[in-house]
């Protein structure tokens, strides 16, 4: 059944137009291809670990099931010829298996705390950006990217696959992640992953699961009905897992109802093996496990053993199986799960090796990926771009002169040339292990490159009034703004740092031609809004970073960014206006004792209010207006949408027509919501197509039927109610464009 929304003729018109259209998009799900592996390889993967298996000992097997972290070994004690990352699991030479080599993470190959001395690599822009990009193309470049240079370096294990949704804009490790709707977060990570893989390399998918906050990360206990579970977080890990195949899933720090990831029986194993199918294998986080037992709940490898109270799946794993406390079976199935990822993912085909790395073109690739992710969202009177004319700018703040920020923590990686600046975290919980650094191309050298002609000035912002009086005199100012993001530590608001938002003020009151450019790894509050015209969303933007922002004020790159996340007006909008455990007290030694390395915090309870309805669909329920609504972003262009043509059925298809209405080429990104009865809307697709001036594509999306429904978890199925749904071609989540609705059918899914 499908429900008209237009005249026939109409319907007609626009069908006998698509046909001379060029289609575009469909849904960004990502295809299933080179790292899944054929039927065939998986017959040949598990004979190979079947007859491997048969020629191990207990201890051959179990040498397989948990790494050290390398850095924390002494030289003299390290293996030979093998690169320094985070992880290390002994190969077996005599059975042809590679030993595993870890390195972090999602925005490039890290080297945290210099432990490989001088060791670079070509940063991405941050998760959150890559997110930005609304395009599943580009993240899998990227992936391929980092990948390739992990492979370079010697590492065959890459940490990356940070997919946690952003339920909390004062989280400190969103930058590392892919907004906050399973939809597109789950789309991009498998993006990600299947790039990543496509290097004989295993990715990470991680981390599993509701790790969404960093306060309280070793022991608080997240408390979320199964249902909210499955549609929100659990779809994006189902998501990733589904598209990317990754080889790894990384369980999480915290505790899920009561129970330590790294040990949770329903997650491990009910949700990931029972219903999902996985067949990789399951390493912990460096620090995560707490018992032996966690390889009975469905744990197989233990990482950053050095991290825990004790070497569970090592020693304490032999005591217990040779003590008849543990059954072997269990070693097995967890040695064969490894061996047969690693023959799946190349590991035993390619040697480690190291290899020459071609950062010029690498560099390219973040380029490409820090222009898609900067969002332009305001920009009134068309302010941006600056014409080329332009011939006093004045240049604010954020370290302009020297690079761009980057968030701190395991994922940090040293930009190629080194960092240009490098501070030690010296309060909170992230203190003595994370570091805030800047580097990649200075947006001030870029300005100065983009406008060869004006005269760039640099203010570094220590004295607003001398910016403001540079400013007043200037055809335009920028001003550079910044804001801190970390593992290990949340932010205690959504202010930028310091006194920023002073500086904006005063540059903005002497110039009303001031543009804020937002370096950020998260959502921030604008008190100064009205003031500026225009304001861009550039986040942490990577190893080119500054040509990419000077890229967009001038006008060579046409800003395709859409927000990957809300931007709240104030906390009081949120589910939890107080961050959950913000108030309590530092953790007691007890407390340390009990939880280990990365305990910061007391022990409390995490309540999410919003149940699966994370970011925008919570807006949406709650009737708030944000400041800037997920999915917004703007474009020298403009574009219009027309055509809408929707069928139900077993699922819902729609259709439309975008057209470039304005005068130059650019990329949009139309995003379709669908809306259940009494339910928040969801997003169910969207797409990015390019047009040149005049130019229209027709778009098509199939929504995935679990996006239709609802999980039901007495019935242990996804539900799917006959009815209507109503459906929006939207520029945001608040902007709706064109409607309609589709008679959907009933049915079930398996979970
Ligand atoms: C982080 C992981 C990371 C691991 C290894 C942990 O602190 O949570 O994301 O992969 O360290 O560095």
């Amino acid at each position: 059944m499908h429900k008209r929304q237009f005249p026939l003729p109409l319907v007609l018109i626009t069908a006998v137009a698509a046909l001379a259209l060029p289609q575009t998009g469909v849904l960004a799900r990502a295809p299933a291809t080179g790292s899944v592996a054929t039927p065939r390889e998986d017959a040949r993967a598990d004979a190979w670990a079947r007859a491997t298996l048969a020629r191990m000992s207990l201890e051959d097997k179990i040498a397989l099931l948990h790494g050290r972290f390398l850095a924390l070994v002494a030289p003299a004690q390290r293996p030979a010829g093998i690169t320094v990352g985070a992880g290390y699991v002994a190969g077996n030479g005599g059975l042809g298996i590679p030993p595993q080599v870890a390195t972090d993470a999602s925005l490039g190959v890290s080297n945290l705390m210099d432990m490989r001395k001088g060791d670079v690599a070509t940063v991405l822009p941050s998760g959150m950006a890559m997110a930005a990009t609304w395009n599943p193309s580009l993240v899998r470049e990227a992936g391929r990217m980092i990948g390739s240079q992990a492979r370079a370096k010697g590492f065959n294990v890459m940490l990356a696959g940070g997919v946690n949704l952003v339920r909390d804009p004062r989280a400190g490790r969103n930058f590392e992640y892919l907004g906050e709707d399973p939809l597109l977060a789950g789309t991009l990570v498998a993006a990600q992953i299947e790039g990543i893989q496509s290097n004989a390399i295993i990715a990470t998918i991680k981390h599993f699961a509701l790790n969404n906050q960093e306060t309280g990360r070793a022991n608080a206990s997240v408390e979320l009905a199964e249902t909210a579970m499955r549609e929100s977080d659990l779809l994006a890990f189902q998501l990733g897992i589904e598209g990317g195949s990754p080889g790894a899933v990384m369980c999480a720090y915290n505790k899920i109802g009561g129970s330590y990831a790294c040990e949770n029986r329903f997650l491990l194993t009910d949700v990931l093996r029972r219903d999902w199918g996985y067949r990789g294998f399951v390493m912990s986080d460096w620090g995560a496990v707490h018992s032996t037992e966690a390889l009975l709940a469905g744990l197989d490898q233990q990482q950053g053993e050095q991290l825990d109270k004790k070497r569970w799946l090592s020693t304490e794993l032999l005591a217990g199986v040779k003590a008849g406390a543990l059954p072997v079976a269990a070693v097995d199935t967890a040695a064969r799960r490894v061996l047969r990822t690693m023959f799946v993912h190349g590991l035993v085909a390619r040697a480690l090796a190291t290899g020459p790395i071609d950062y010029q073109r690498d560099g390219a690739v973040s380029l490409r990926t820090a222009e898609e992710a900067i969002v332009l969202l305001k920009n009134e009177g068309d302010m941006l771009p600056f014409p080329a004319t332009v011939k006093r700018i004045v240049v604010v703040g954020g370290h302009a002169d020297i690079g761009v920020p980057a968030g701190g923590g395991s994922s940090q990686v040293t930009p190629v040339g080194g960092f240009a600046k490098v501070e030690t975290v010296k309060d909170g919980a992230a203190a003595g292990f994370a570091r805030k650094v800047w580097g990649g191309t200075p947006p001030l050298d870029a300005l100065r490159r983009a406008f060869p002609t004006a005269d760039v000035r640099f203010f570094d912002g220590s004295d607003p009034d001398a910016a403001a009086a540079a400013a007043s005199n200037a055809d335009v100012a920028v001003v550079f703004a910044e804001k801190f993001s970390t593992e290990a530590m949340d932010q205690p608001d959504l202010s930028l740092d310091g006194r920023q938002d002073a500086l904006i003020d005063a540059v903005a009151s002497a110039n009303p031609r001031t543009v804020v450019v937002l370096e950020t790894g998260n959502a921030v509050a604008m008190p100064w809004l009205a003031k500026t015209p225009a304001v861009v969303a550039a986040w942490y933007s990577g190893q080119r970073g500054g040509d990419a922002i000077a890229g967009v004020l001038a006008g060579s790159v046409n800003p395709s960014g859409r927000l990957p996340v809300t931007f709240p007006a104030s906390t009081q909008q949120l589910p939890n206006p107080q961050l959950p455990g913000s108030g309590l007290p530092p953790p007691s030694k007890e407390d340390r004792a009990t939880y280990g390395v990365n305990t910061n915090s007391p022990p409390f309870t995490i309540r999410y209010p919003e149940g699966a309805d994370v970011g925008y669909r919570w807006f949406d329920r709650t009737a708030a207006a944000p400041l800037f609504a997920f999915g917004h972003g703007l474009s020298y262009a403009s574009f219009r949408y027309d055509g809408l043509r929707v069928s139900g059925g077993r699922t819902a298809t729609v259709a439309f027509r975008v057209t470039n209405t304005g005068s130059r080429t650019g990329a949009d990104v139309p995003q379709v919501y669908a809306t259940l009865p009494g339910k928040p809307r969801r997003l169910i697709g969207w797409s990015k197509p390019v047009l040149a001036p005049g130019e229209s594509k027709l778009v098509r999306i199939t929504a995935d039927r679990r996006l239709l429904g609802t999980f039901d978890s007495t019935a242990h199925r996804w539900r799917i109610a006959h009815g209507p749904v109503g459906i929006e071609v939207a520029r945001s989540a608040t902007a709706p464009v064109l409607t309609g609705s589709a008679i959907i059918a009933e049915g079930t899914i398996k979970p």
